[in-house]
């Protein structure tokens, strides 16, 4: 069974018929050709699917996309003010500042997830962000940077 869904996705709404079973990562990937977020693990273990459903951080791999219907949702896409060629989101930027990553693989979800940290309000040390963030795994193992710039950002 399919299912329609009206949704905001990075200030663009849409209206799409989905196999109830799709997932909001794949409704992103699939279906808007905004691959920016990853699928590592498709379980809800690695946080690379990571996104912001109403302000909120949700591993998009465990959210039903029918479920979504009027939601807001923020993508790696949507987080610079400038659009894809312009000016770096502050996290975005501090990222590159600190050399928080070597792969890559996982930071639109690292970054999704320390904004999201951040509009929590849970930046107060850095062992109160990687309590807050200990859902997004990296396998470079880039952990003081990312929790770097997620405090100078927090800042
Ligand atoms: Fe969603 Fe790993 S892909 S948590």
């Amino acid at each position: 069974p399919s299912g329609r869904v009206s949704l905001t996705v990075n200030g663009k709404r849409h209206t799409i018929t989905v196999d109830n079973r799709t997932s909001l990562l794949d409704l992103l990937r699939e279906h808007l050709g905004l691959t920016g977020s990853k699928k590592g693990c498709n379980a809800g273990a690695c946080g690379a699917c990571t996104v912001l459903v109403d302000g909120r951080r949700v591993n998009s791999c465990l959210t039903l996309a029918v479920r979504l219907e009027g939601a807001e949702v923020t993508t790696v896409e949507g987080l610079a003010p400038g659009g894809e060629d312009g000016e770096l989101h502050p996290l975005q930027a501090a990222f590159v500042e600190q050399d928080a990553f070597q792969c890559g693989y996982c930071t639109p979800g690292q970054i999704m997830s320390g904004v999201g940290c951040i509009q929590e309000g849970h930046t107060g040390s850095a062992e109160e962000i990687r309590e807050w963030m200990s859902g997004n795994i990296c396998r470079c193992g880039c952990y003081v940077k990312i929790v770097r710039a997620v405090e100078q950002t927090a800042r």
